[in-house]
């Protein structure tokens, strides 16, 4: 069993092959998805509110992240680990640099993620040069919900939508080795994805991005006001595993999302 890595992800862009993603906080569910075929395993700050309770992302610590990519990395035999950097740890290139060292090597992670657009260049570009691996997370940035006034669907007009083409460039340019896109028009996703050489993960953003990623609380059904991009693989199906092979089985063939999980 060969460890997926950025190469592989980078090779299944080319091939047109989706990439199946998931979130996870703790060893059990990181092995049960790993074994199921998830490639990649988002140690995600959503954590703050599926595990721990609050109402956003803001309280959850570099502490916090570092112990819950520890139990995701003694699950995961295969899958790629992506950890995100809290709110406020990457404030500055240094903060960053120290910071993602930390989560990579307390933690285990092989990547790090951070929320922002295109003043991310500098920090992306530092960490990259010094071996961090970095996903950049653009349109809906759940840490900056008090700034965006609420958790609203982004880029959805023509200057928004070109600003983000633009940032995805440069944030590329500057050495994300993967961009996620959250909470965007399909079109708009689609054509980010298209200019990209480096795959781009999509939540809410349509079908055409390379990869799919959800809240593994979503898919199965715990959330209790789940967002309109996300299903519940676990009605009708024959278990949790069931649930995830469905969920993986709908990415690679194109059937998820659909058009009710899509905004236009
Ligand atoms: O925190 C999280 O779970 C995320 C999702 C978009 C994957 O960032």
């Amino acid at each position: 069993m060969k460890p997926i890595t950025l190469t592989t992800l980078g090779e299944m862009k080319r091939r047109g092959e989706k990439i199946a993603c998931l979130t996870a906080y703790d060893a059990s569910f990181a092995r049960l998805l790993d074994d199921a075929g998830v490639e990649l395993l988002m140690v995600g700050d959503s954590l703050g509110m599926v595990i721990q309770g609050h109402d956003s992302t803001l309280p959850v610590t570099v502490a916090d992240m570092i112990y819950h990519t520890r139990n995701v990395r003694c699950g995961a035999r295969r899958a790629f680990v992506v950890t995100d950097m809290p709110f406020m740890s990457y404030a500055s290139p240094a903060q960053a640099i120290g910071n993602a060292a930390r989560i990579m090597q307390e933690g285990g992670a092989q990547m790090v993620k951070l929320e922002g657009s295109a003043w991310l260049a500098e920090t992306v570009r530092e960490l990259s040069q010094r071996g961090i691996p970095v996903c950049a997370h653009l349109g809906l940035l759940p840490q900056s919900v008090h700034r965006l006034g609420g958790y609203r669907v982004q880029g959805r007009d023509p200057a928004s939508a070109q600003t983000l083409l633009d940032d995805a460039k440069t944030l590329e340019q500057a050495g994300a080795g993967l961009l996620l896109l959250e909470s965007v028009p399909a079109a708009l996703a689609a054509d980010i994805t298209r200019h990209a050489t480096v795959p781009v993960i999509g939540i809410g953003a349509g079908p055409q991005t390379d990869a799919q990623i959800v809240v593994l609380y979503d898919l199965l059904g715990v959330t209790e006001k789940p967002p309109k991009f996300a299903k519940d693989f676990l009605a009708g199906a024959a278990g949790i595993r069931a649930a995830v092979q469905g969920y993986i089985q709908a990415v690679k063939s194109g059937h998820f999302p659909a058009a009710e999980h899509t905004f236009i």
